[in-house]
């Protein structure tokens, strides 16, 4: 028995900013952006549009491309960090509702930026605990909802998407999600925090009071860097796995240049590492199906080869995920 990724989706809003139009609202510019994160532009929701919206498009492609129906889901579980709702509804019980998934469980995940992590392994192991046949695990996030359009250091870094992902039980065995790890440093929990804080200007919005982002820049990079190279290091020390058997590390999309420091320190080449922040920047969640799903529509995924999945992010959390394609 496995429990495979039978598909992904994936749903990008059309509004589309690059860092120059950035560059018109706060002091930065492109060249800044682009040395120091990776960066180019960033997708953003369109008003009215909530983050259920964004995780319903990229379910109902996911479920097209399996070729399940969402009445035969078991269960969705949601990772995101920007819900419709502050506390309740979940996004995953409108996700529900919007792709016809009547009855079904569903629930979000809250983990940061490695909520996609998370969720695949919840929903994996309960797949694997024959608790239902397939589910779906969505990632999805409007940030440019809760960022501060005034701060030059935190908005340049997030966007706005979804990705999802079709998983099924099935017999074959020796494929799918084989083994994930996965952890949190809870004591550095406010290094990065969603705060409410009285907004003087939006991006297209006039909000009063909204949420902010408050991160210390530096000591989650610190953090990534070393959660990635851990994690790699501790995935080849207590399993069979080498480094050269991975066709591809899927990284959460923060920012290229923990990505570069992180495979100069494991010894890995930067090319094994899918990159797409270029075009999305940091959708948290959503930034691993995303990528999973872009790789998949490119024809990089291919059938019987080893991937890795490695998500850091607030909390701090980190986790990874091997998967046999
Ligand atoms: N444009 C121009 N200048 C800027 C900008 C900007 N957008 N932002 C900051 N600066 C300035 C600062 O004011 C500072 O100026 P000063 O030297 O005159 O004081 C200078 O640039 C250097 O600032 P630093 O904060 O030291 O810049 P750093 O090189 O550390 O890069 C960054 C900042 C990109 C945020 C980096 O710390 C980083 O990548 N951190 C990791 C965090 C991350 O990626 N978070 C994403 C969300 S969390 C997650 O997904 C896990």
């Amino acid at each position: 028995m496995s429990v495979v990724i039978r598909s992904t989706g994936s749903y990008i809003p059309e509004r589309r900013i690059p860092n120059e139009e950035l560059a018109s609202m706060v002091d930065t510019t492109d060249e800044w952006i682009r040395s120091h994160t990776g960066i180019g532009a960033r997708h953003v929701a369109a008003d009215g549009m909530q983050t259920s919206d964004l995780a319903a498009e990229a379910a109902r492609s996911a479920l097209k491309k399996a070729g399940v129906d969402a009445k035969e889901l078991d269960f969705i579980v949601v990772a995101t960090a920007t819900p419709d709702y502050l506390g309740f509804p979940s996004a995953a019980c409108i996700v529900q509702d919007k792709i016809g998934a009547f009855g079904c469980a569903a629930f979000d995940v809250t983990a940061g930026c490695t909520g996609f992590i998370y969720a695949l392994d919840i929903a994996s192991s309960m797949l694997e605990a024959k608790k239902g046949r397939h589910a779906l695990v969505i990632g999805a996030e409007t940030l440019t909802r809760v960022t501060d359009w005034t701060d030059r250091s935190t908005c340049v870094l997030f966007g706005d998407g979804a990705g999802a992902a079709v998983l099924s039980r099935i017999d074959e065995s020796g494929r799918g999600v084989l083994k994930t790890m996965l952890g949190a440093e809870g004591a550095s929990h406010k290094d990065l925090v969603l705060v409410q804080a009285p907004r003087t200007k939006t991006f297209e919005r006039s909000e009063a009071t909204v949420p902010k982002i408050y991160m210390d820049g530096k000591n989650v990079y610190n953090f990534a860097v070393k959660s990635i190279t851990v994690l790699m290091q501790r995935i080849m020390h207590e399993s069979a796995y080498h480094l050269d058997d991975f066709a591809w590390i899927v990284p959460h999309q923060a920012n290229a240049r923990i990505v570069q420091a992180a495979a100069k320190r494991v010894g890995v080449p930067e090319e094994r590492f899918f990159m797409n922040i270029e075009e999305y920047a940091n959708t948290s969640a959503a930034s691993i199906p995303i990528a999973l799903d872009e790789m998949s529509q490119k024809g990089l995924l291919k059938r019987g080869e080893l991937i890795m999945l490695i998500g850091f992010g607030a909390g701090l959390t980190y986790g990874a995920t091997v998967v046999r394609w």
